[in-house]
């Protein structure tokens, strides 16, 4: 096992703990998601029903016996949304869509009381930006708008190449944009017409950050008091 690998596998085990008893929870999208559903299904933590955020994590669900809920279907707010991220800080504000599946995500995150954020120790950061770009959700006729829009907000679009969202969309990573602010950005990012949603999130920020690191510890980390662990 590589070494973020072992870190993603520890951080997603630990979170099989915050599952209340019975709940219907919100599944994010990605490989460290991907351990959670195993550990779900070899945990016996009592998940019958879920809320899936891309079709990926849909057939996984399905794989380890969970029957899926739509989100509009679910008795809301959901008690728990476990997710990763592509980094994300010590408030934790995150950027999320490296899977492209942010705009899902960002729907079933804000229907929920609780975000876990699972994570290996290579995503934590102090400034968001440093290594992840920011994607985005765009529809396809208004890919040149929004190229044009997010170059005059100081960044350096991307069109992701040969990728489509399961809903079909074109996907823009964004480079070198100023998130001093990442709350601002997120307004102004999804202010543009044309996009669907950004991977900023900072409007819905994680409420528990467990952070794995490769000798299989884990780190919980609670940002509302701005970095304290414990
Ligand atoms: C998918 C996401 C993922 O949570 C993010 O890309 C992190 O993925 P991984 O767990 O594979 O590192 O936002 O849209």
């Amino acid at each position: 096992m590589i070494t973020a690998e072992a870190g993603k596998r520890a951080a997603a085990v630990a979170a099989i703990a915050y599952i209340p008893p019975g709940a219907v929870i919100g599944v994010g999208t990605g490989s460290t998601v991907t351990y959670f559903i195993d550990a779900i299904g070899e945990s016996g933590a009592g998940v019958t029903r879920a809320v899936a955020t891309s079709i990926d994590t849909e057939q996984r669900l399905r794989r380890v016996g969970i029957s899926l809920v739509a989100l509009e279907d679910a008795d809301k707010p959901l008690a728990l949304y476990v997710d990763g991220a592509d980094e994300i800080d010590f408030l934790g504000r995150a950027i999320k869509g490296g899977g492209g599946a942010h705009t899902r995500e960002k729907r079933v995150a804000s229907a929920s009381t609780a975000w876990v954020c699972i994570v290996d120790d290579g995503k934590p950061v102090d400034h968001l930006g440093i290594r992840a770009p920011v994607p985005l959700e765009v529809e396809s006729t208004a890919l040149t708008e929004v190229v044009a829009a997010v170059t005059a907000l100081g960044g350096s679009p991307e069109l992701r190449a040969r990728i489509l969202t399961d809903s079909g969309n074109p996907l823009v990573d964004v480079h070198g944009l100023d998130l001093f602010d990442p709350l601002r950005m997120e307004d102004a990012l999804e202010a543009i017409p044309g996009v669907i949603a950004c991977g900023i999130f900072a409007r819905r920020r994680a409420d528990v950050i467990l952070v794995g690191r490769e000798d299989g510890s884990v780190l919980t980390l609670i940002p509302n008091d701005e970095g304290s662990s414990r």
